[in-house]
């Protein structure tokens, strides 16, 4: 087989796989701690899919008001459903302050205050005061803060790390006597070549699996690659079952319509024109976590009072606001309304339904991002020069349920960590261990396998199929019979992949082959996330049960573990919730109701 491919060898100290704000932060910190750092990323880097995170990155900066760290970290701990590990979200929460002052002096252009400071909106769960006012903690660069991000760290990376652009990643080169990574394999589209990359740190930083859903804010690239190769490598994902659905997408397309809106003053009405999230969250309003937001506004759909012809949407209003409000702050927002919706938002309200947004949960780490295989005895073994970041992750920060304008900041903080471990733990320029052959011989049978698929299936059609299951079986509201419904159908569609079809057998430009070989890497993580879903008996967070409407911390107040085999059947276990905070000075918040 790898005469079939010759294979080009590249020695790095570190490589990354996925070039979105988490590769990049951890390549920054990579290249200034002197290590030979490769990027390989599957689409160029500034269109990775950090591209589309609209409203802002958390901090505590407290420019618009009082705030503090601590209330930060309150505020995800409850936003998390208490499912999020305490010693990582005090992390997070302290390390955003210096995070986000680093992406300013690196040229990040935020919007400003007229004192010159950072801007910072309202953002869905961010409280002041351990849950007393509503804070203004959101760090903007208007509309386009993902954008603006992204284009910096590539402009500060550019000349220093070395890019492998349009490499699809195909698998890990794993030492599996060893318990260790030794680099990545890839597949050079443009010219059809195969890329060995030997490392000391593999860092994936592949972003999430969106594109299991079939309305989703998440790119066609979404599929979900790092995480797929973490199971191939028989390593588990963590908490697969909590799905966010964010809100607001354009009801038809699914365009996201940035939580900054109400941030901004928007809100929510049902088909009496009522402001209804007054009802379900009296406090905090249509500024409730997106998980309850979400759920509310389908209720209301359910109970007949949707809106339009067929009463299966809701509005979201701005029209009420400053023009110049809309023009400096949500100018994107205000383009995505009218292109998608044919609406001015100056006059009319934006249709709008939840929708897939983001994975809570991933490839399980420890705060130092360290990728973790745990064993009976051993909950936090850690596998050696592996490495995970960004939504691929699960550190796990956002637990049940992420709060809005966490994630950019998980991105930032975490990739930061990981270029901090790499620094401690790679020697630079030192002696590469190589992975066993049988790896690389691996990843092309499988590689070869779709590249002359001659089934009777488009993996076009399987991909929908999935997709159906999955919006219809795994949605915002869930039940044991529905769920048990979705994993029979992904068995039988899992049965059908080896009657997929490729038709064009080249190895270079083949998006024929590229796509299948995506939907493989998208249905093990669909197999995951129903398995996992119908394994937890509770609601909790985004993980809404009707036939166990409680959360039950007795029973499930744990991460869930999830293996997939080659025969496409999930193996479920748990680690412990790491309720302990890592130091002194903050003391853990224990569990109790999450109202808002
Ligand atoms: O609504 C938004 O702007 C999305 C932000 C996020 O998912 O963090």
């Amino acid at each position: 087989m790898a005469e079939a491919y010759p294979v080009i060898d590249h020695d790095y100290d570190v490589v990354i796989v996925g070039a979105g704000g988490a590769g990049l932060r951890a390549a920054v910190g990579m290249v200034e701690a002197g290590l030979r750092t490769a990027v390989v990323t599957k689409v160029f880097p500034t269109r990775s899919h950090t591209v589309a995170a609209q409203g802002g990155i958390s901090a505590a900066l407290g420019n618009m008001g009082a705030d503090d760290w601590r209330w930060h970290m309150y505020d995800t701990v409850k936003g998390s459903d208490w499912l999020g590990d305490q010693d990582a979200i005090e992390t997070m929460c302290r390390e955003a302050i210096p995070a986000v002052i680093e992406l300013e002096h690196y040229g990040v252009p935020f919007s400003r205050t007229d004192a010159g400071t950072i801007y910072q909106r309202a953002f869905g769960g961010m409280t002041t005061n351990f849950g007393e006012g509503m804070a203004q903690r959101t760090c903007a660069a208007a509309d386009r803060t993902g954008h603006a991000i992204l284009h910096t760290l590539y402009k500060a990376l550019k000349q220093q790390a070395e890019f492998f652009v349009e490499y699809v990643a195909l698998d890990l080169l794993m030492d599996r006597n060893e318990g260790a990574c030794r680099g990545v394999l890839a597949w050079n589209l443009d010219d059809g070549t195969i890329h060995r990359f030997n490392a000391h740190a593999t860092v994936l930083a592949t972003g999430g699996c969106g594109r299991v859903y079939f309305t989703t804010t998440q790119a066609h690239t979404c599929t979900g690659d790092g995480n797929a190769m973490v199971l191939r490598a028989g390593l588990p994902l963590q908490d697969m079952e909590f799905i966010q659905f964010h809100p607001t997408g354009i009801y038809g397309a699914g365009m996201l319509i940035t939580e900054g809106v109400r941030g901004e003053g928007g809100y929510l009405t049902n088909a009496e024109g009522e402001r209804f999230m007054e009802r379900y969250a009296p406090s905090a309003k249509d500024l409730a976590s997106r998980d309850v937001v979400s759920r509310s506004m389908t209720v209301e759909i359910r109970e007949g009072r949707g809106v339009g012809p067929d009463n299966d949407h809701i509005h979201l209003h701005l029209e009420h606001l400053a023009p110049e409000i809309v023009r400096e702050r949500l100018p994107g927002i205000a383009e995505t309304a009218s292109i998608f919706a044919g609406v001015d938002v100056t006059k009319e309200p934006i249709p709008v339904l939840p929708t897939a947004h983001y994975n809570m949960g991933g490839i399980p780490t420890n705060h130092l991002t360290e990728v973790i295989d745990p064993t009976e005895t051993d909950t936090d073994r850690t596998v050696r020069g592996l490495l995970a970041v960004g939504e691929a992750a699960c550190v796990s920060v956002h637990g049940a349920n992420r709060l809005g304008s966490n994630s950019l900041l998980d991105l930032v903080v975490f990739g930061r960590a990981a270029g901090r471990r790499a620094a401690e733990t790679v020697q630079p320029g030192s002696v590469h261990k190589r992975a066993p052959a049988a790896e690389t011989e691996r990843a092309l049978e499988r590689l070869d396998r779709f590249r002359h698929a001659k089934g009777a299936l488009p993996a076009a059609d399987l991909r929908l199929e999935m997709q159906r299951t999955m919006q219809s079986d795994c949605g915002i509201f869930r039940r044991g019979d529905w769920l048990e419904q979705g994993v029979e159908r992904m068995e039988r569609s899992w049965a059908k992949r080896g009657d997929v079809r490729v038709t064009d057998r080249s190895m270079i430009w083949n998006s024929d082959l590229a796509e299948a070989l995506e939907l493989d890497n998208l249905m093990a993580q669909a197999v995951a996330i129903l398995g996992s879903a119908a394994n937890r008996t509770e609601s909790r967070g985004a993980h809404a049960r009707e036939d166990y409407p409680d959360r039950d911390d007795r029973d499930w107040l744990k991460h869930s573990t999830v293996w997939v085999d080659e025969a496409g059947k999930p193996t479920l276990g748990d680690r412990p919730v790491h309720l302990n905070t890592m130091s002194n000075d903050v003391e853990p918040i224990p569990p109790r109701e999450r109202v808002y």
